[in-house]
């Protein structure tokens, strides 16, 4: 393609650390699509006759037709996609083929290619994400009133439900997904037409190759576009930081399963068992999911490295962009996947996880609330007490309210027979209606709130 200046061909080795193909064939559909749409602007600006236009559009299916049925040849002299598709097609039809690249470099066709490759993630990611919300307000729903100890430090701190527990991810997630939506905002310009570097002197029309596909207005400055791989990079960043959710979900699901707490029976179909130990059952779909974030955010960091120190505009480092895209891409899609099939079938053991809030002196913060609104006494007292409460149950093995009343009036005499009310699991998290907070009613109010949102995606 470019051996004209050229006395020798390259090495082995330059051709082998030059060739992108064996990744960049993941980017033909994209290829073809833009190819398609550049040769049909080049026609209507008068630049390549209708029947060249013809010939060449007609090319192009048959290529794709090909890559369809075959899978794309890995040709590494012909180094990537693009020269892949263009060279495929000169042998179907013959010289016409060459006039396809006219106002135009593989500089903005692989930054055009690639945009929209992680656009349509974007969009696939968005589409996974609701479906994980939607398994997430589902379980929600069914545990609006299932109690379980709430932890601060991993220490049982308040009781809390479970259906709140789940939402605390439903909005996670919804973070998430603005982060992917906006990042499609910003990024849907369309770079083709840019050239290599400086744009063209051929009369182009970048409005309507940007309107075919999708792209709401043409990039503004060619050395920007061609140079430009923000979008590759807010992908990323939103992948990673989603992958950080995942991750403490599936953290949470481990400790969960783990016998000491036995909150939860993961789904068999996303666990395994021991070659040795026949009792297992491990939950390693949760684990791979906690390990993938640390890939997907390294690959945020490699493309991040590579992109700090390039002088506009294209250079071949920029190459590089596109594995860790692709394999962030998978890692996530896979997780997303997992924990939604994790969410939806685990079968969450409440009677468990009541009892670990009760004995937790999860409603001690109750009883010093108790004393702070029923007798009048300032809250660091109030604190004090309960704490001497806390010790004594502790030292006897018993639950707050498993004290006497002649124990508790032990303790402070200004206790009476109402504190039992508030000593429970059930009063504590009613007790807790703030917006936003745990009491059932207000799950169910937000529950409510998440079904109509998802409606309207
Ligand atoms: N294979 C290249 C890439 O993926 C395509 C662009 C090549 N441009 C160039 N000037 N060598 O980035």
């Amino acid at each position: 393609m470019w051996g004209g200046r050229f006395a020798e061909g390259p090495s082995a080795i330059m051709r082998e650390i030059n060739a992108s193909i064996p990744f960049d064939k993941a980017l033909w559909r994209q290829d073809i699509a833009a190819s398609k749409v550049h040769v049909a602007m080049l026609g209507s600006c008068g630049i390549v006759s209708a029947d060249d236009v013809k010939q060449i559009d007609q090319g192009l299916d048959a290529v794709a037709a090909e890559y369809e049925a075959n899978g794309v040849p890995e040709d590494w002299d012909l180094e990537d996609i693009h020269m892949t598709t263009e060279s495929r097609l000169s042998e179907l039809i013959g010289p016409v083929a060459g006039r396809l690249h006219t106002a135009r470099s593989r500089n903005d066709q692989v930054a055009t290619d690639f945009r929209l490759w992680t656009r349509e993630a974007m969009d696939q990611m968005d589409a996974g994400l609701a479906a994980l919300q939607r398994a997430l307000v589902t379980r929600a729903g069914e545990h609006a009133d299932s109690i379980m100890p709430g932890f601060t430090h991993l220490q049982t701190a308040q009781p809390v439900t479970l259906g709140h527990h789940l939402m605390a991810y439903y909005e996670m997630i919804r973070r998430d997904r603005s982060r992917f939506q906006d990042a499609r905002r910003r990024m849907n310009e369309s770079p083709l037409g840019s050239a290599a570097l400086a744009g063209t002197g051929f009369p182009i029309d970048r409005e309507m190759t940007a309107q075919a596909m999708d792209f709401d207005r043409p990039t503004a400055n060619s050395l920007d576009a061609v140079s430009d791989r923000d979008f590759a990079l807010d992908y990323l960043q939103a992948a990673a930081q989603c992958s950080l959710h995942l991750s403490r979900l599936a953290e949470e699901f481990i400790i969960w399963a783990s016998q000491p707490f036995g909150f939860v029976r993961m789904p068999d179909t996303l666990s395994t068992g021991s070659s040795i130990m026949p009792q297992k059952k491990n939950p390693d779909a949760a684990e791979l999911v906690r390990g993938h974030a640390g890939r997907i955010i390294g690959c945020a960091t490699a493309l991040m490295v590579t992109m700090k120190g390039l002088p506009l505009a294209y250079s071949k480092d920029m190459q590089d962009d596109k594995p860790p895209v692709f394999e962030a891409a998978s890692l996530l899609g896979l997780s997303v996947a997992a924990m939604t099939g994790m969410v939806a079938d685990a079968t969450f053991r409440t009677e468990k996880m009541r009892k670990a809030a009760e004995l937790g002196y999860a409603t001690a913060t109750d009883l010093a609330d108790w004393l702070v609104r029923e007798a009048d006494i300032p809250f660091r007292e109030a604190h004090h007490i309960t704490g001497a409460a806390v010790k004594l149950a502790e030292s006897k093995g018993a639950a707050l309210e498993e004290l006497s009343m002649a124990e508790l009036k032990a303790i402070d005499e200004r206790i009476d027979e109402r504190v039992y009310n508030a000593l429970s699991v059930e009063a504590s998290v009613a007790a807790r209606c703030s917006l936003g907070g745990t009491a059932p009613d207000q799950v169910r109010h937000q529950v409510g709130l998440a079904r109509q949102a998802l409606e309207m995606d």
